[in-house]
């Protein structure tokens, strides 16, 4: 039987390129490969995004993004976190196999008392409790799928690392069938997406290339990437180009290989550049941009394909936490 794949995406914002390159693209390929669940992690996304209408809005946008792109709904598994309650009894019961001390040194809530100790505010200062133990929500995710792998970006490693080592500490209790242990997959190649400014592409950094802009506004977004001040008759140097890192992502190797002889050919000013990118960006975008706003459109068909995804996930969840319940001595 083909192992199980199991990743979640945070609908925290509108899509963007970097979502696509670095996220969307590498797991929608596992469903060729893997048995594939893919699930909108809507109770995630609320340790952040607190207005109502911004966070439905967002996982209509998700889940419209990844049927977009190719997600095919029969042969994968998809589903939203929220309609999964069997998730959160888990992550209770998970949460009583959790070492304090784990969370403690959790990468994004360190980071989080780190910033607040450099601006000499209270460490905890603005920490909820749905942050500190967003690692042991994930590993209920994770765990009541029995996922074999779950890929994930690197920033995003130790959590998995964390519901393996939650996982083992359940079976060493109760006996070694309970859980599956499940690894990180970290895609070596999927590289790094640079925005506007050349710097990682980040919603936070406000440097993004919104995936589904319509043809006229995403050449003006693309216009705005930085360049130094060459003129159109130089050589340019590939490596040092934002547009080049970009535009390579969506080129075949021997396709890059030209790309790069053309910029250090010289004759290729940056206004050309940034419009050779647009033209490869916007052949890939197109139909996936109309099949996304047809079905933003048809919020009853996205719904509708969730309570089928809803459905099945529960049939399966069900089954795992009865099993637990009964290890654990409730039922
Ligand atoms: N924390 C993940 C992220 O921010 C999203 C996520 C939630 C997830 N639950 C998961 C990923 C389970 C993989 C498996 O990207």
């Amino acid at each position: 039987m083909a192992l199980r794949a199991l990743t979640g995406v945070k609908p925290t914002g509108e899509p963007h390129l970097g979502n696509w390159l670095g996220a969307i693209k590498p797991a929608l390929a596992l469903a060729e490969k893997f048995e594939t669940f893919y699930f909108i992690a809507d109770y995630h996304a609320l340790t952040t995004v607190h207005e109502a209408d911004a966070l439905r809005k967002y996982v209509r946008s998700i889940a419209a993004t990844y049927l977009a792109f190719g997600l095919n709904p029969e042969r994968s598994l998809f589903y939203r976190q929220s309609d999964v309650p069997e998730t959160f009894e888990l992550a209770w019961i998970l949460s009583c196999f959790t070492p304090k001390g784990f969370m403690n040194r959790a990468h994004a809530y360190k980071d989080s008392v780190a910033k607040n100790e450099k601006q000499g505010k209270d460490p905890d200062f603005d920490i909820s409790m749905g942050l500190f133990s967003y690692p042991v929500l994930m590993s209920a995710d994770i765990l009541l799928f029995h996922a074999n792998v779950v890929p994930v970006g690197a920033d995003q490693k130790q959590h998995v690392e964390f519901a393996r080592d939650i996982a083992e500490r359940c079976n060493h209790a109760y006996g070694s069938g309970l859980f599956t242990l499940p690894e990180p997959r970290i895609d070596a190649q999927v590289k790094t997406v640079v925005g506007l400014d050349g710097k990682k592409m980040s919603k936070s950094y406000g440097n993004t290339i919104p995936l589904f802009l319509e043809e006229g506004p995403l050449l003006k977004r693309i216009n705005q990437i930085v360049t130094n001040s060459q003129t159109p008759g130089e050589p340019k140097d590939p490596e040092q180009s934002a547009i080049f890192a970009l535009h390579r992502l969506l080129l075949t190797e021997g396709e890059e290989q030209t790309l790069r002889g053309k910029y250090q050919a010289g004759g290729l000013g940056w206004g050309q550049a940034k419009k050779d990118f647009f033209e490869s960006l916007n052949g890939q975008l197109a139909v996936p941009r109309a099949e996304y706003f047809r079905l933003m459109k048809d919020p009853g068909h996205i719904e509708s394909l969730l309570a089928k995804g809803r459905d099945r996930a529960r049939a399966e969840a069900g089954k795992t936490l009865a099993k637990v319940r009964s290890a654990i001595g409730i039922a």
